[in-house]
């Protein structure tokens, strides 16, 4: 790497005040500044802070045309004290790299990442909104930035961090999940482990079939539609009888940090949990028994989201409306170590 020190440059007035943080829409608005640090001749140049603003790419670079590109998803938090607080940001360091060795990107190093996260959050805390409910949504990203239209690698990339204030991925709680009996989002060997940013693109047609009756999500499956595997943009967990069950990773699901960080709570609260393939046939037995109690989405977007409803095939099935749901309480105990409202004994908070 050539410069390691971050070249900075600030916005001369900042637009916070000037915005309506108690209506925004997800992923709308974004702090003042944004990190950057390009790929080329073989290795990172010197990383950089700028305002906000457009890029400047060449139509034939690759990210248009071959999808090189991937991402991540991250938050900050602000506990009553007014300390600003971030999840296990080395896992999405991690992801990052996963993907990009899959992708043939060049991994970005640790120093780029952390650094570059650390210093945009520092320059851009304001934007950290204190209040459970609230946070600041981190999208570090890569992409192909060569220009030339022939199907190979790139030579030359960039690596990015942008940061938007956020509530509620899905307002007004209400989520229906529709079980995929055609298409998957991922196969054996495939990409479905990581976040490429084509796995997203391929996931909105077949959404977009089961909002046209009346689901918001669809529960995706494996190639041969035997087995649960994801809930929409989320890992997916169903609770049958008091047990909890959870796909494993694989190469078609991914490793979520909310997902194993679930798991983990899970376990320590006693609740039995079994990391397994899970069937459709087994769901749908469950639920036609009324033994289905639960199905829930867990992510850094969405957090943990309950359904309401799962669709598959000719059938829909309600959920029971539970006292104590797992993952109301689940919920819980992750929002109060983010929020450092409860002591964080996995050291999970930086
Ligand atoms: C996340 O939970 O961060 C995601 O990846 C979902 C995103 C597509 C909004």
């Amino acid at each position: 790497m050539i410069n390691t020190a971050i070249n900075i440059s600030k916005v001369s007035e900042s637009k916070f005040t000037s915005i309506d943080l108690d209506n925004v829409t997800f992923g709308t608005i974004y702090t003042d500044h944004m990190f950057f640090c390009d790929f080329k001749d073989g290795e990172w140049q010197q990383p950089q802070i700028t305002p906000y603003q457009p890029l400047q790419l060449d139509p034939s670079a690759r990210v248009f045309h071959y999808g090189q590109a991937a991402f991540e998803g991250m938050k900050a938090y602000k506990d009553e004290h007014g300390d600003a607080w971030i999840f296990r940001p080395e896992e999405n360091w991690k992801r990052i790299n996963f993907s990009a060795r899959r992708l043939a990107m060049p991994e970005v190093p640790e120093e780029v990442f952390m650094n570059g996260l650390k210093t945009l959050l520092e320059m851009d805390k304001q934007w950290i909104v204190p209040g459970k409910g609230n946070s600041l949504y981190i999208r570090p990203f890569l992409f192909a930035t060569e220009a030339g239209v022939s199907a190979a690698p790139a030579a030359e990339y960039k690596f990015m961090i942008i940061c938007t204030p956020v509530q509620a991925y899905y307002k007004g709680g209400e989520v229906k999940v529709k079980i995929s009996d055609y298409f998957s989002r991922a196969a054996n060997g495939g990409v479905g482990a990581t976040k490429a940013a084509g796995n997203y693109a391929a996931s909105f047609y077949p959404t977009n079939k089961v909002k046209e009756e009346g689901y918001q999500q669809i529960i995706w499956t494996n190639s041969t539609h035997e087995y649960l595997e994801e809930a929409g943009t989320m890992n997916v967990f169903f609770r049958i009888g008091d047990k909890l069950l959870t796909a494993p990773t694989d190469d078609r699901i991914l490793d979520g940090v909310t997902r194993k960080s679930l798991i983990q709570l899970a376990k320590d609260e006693g609740i039995e949990v079994e990391v397994r393939k899970v069937s459709v046939k087994e769901v749908t037995e469950a639920a036609r028994k009324g033994e289905l109690k639960e199905v829930f989405g867990a992510g850094t977007a969405a957090v943990v989201v309950p359904i309401t409803g799962v669709g598959y095939q000719d059938e829909h099935f309600d959920l029971p409306k539970l006292d104590n749901p797992y993952s109301t309480m689940l919920k819980e105990k992750l929002l109060n170590i983010q929020y450092n409202i409860t002591e964080d004994k996995y050291n999970w908070t930086q």
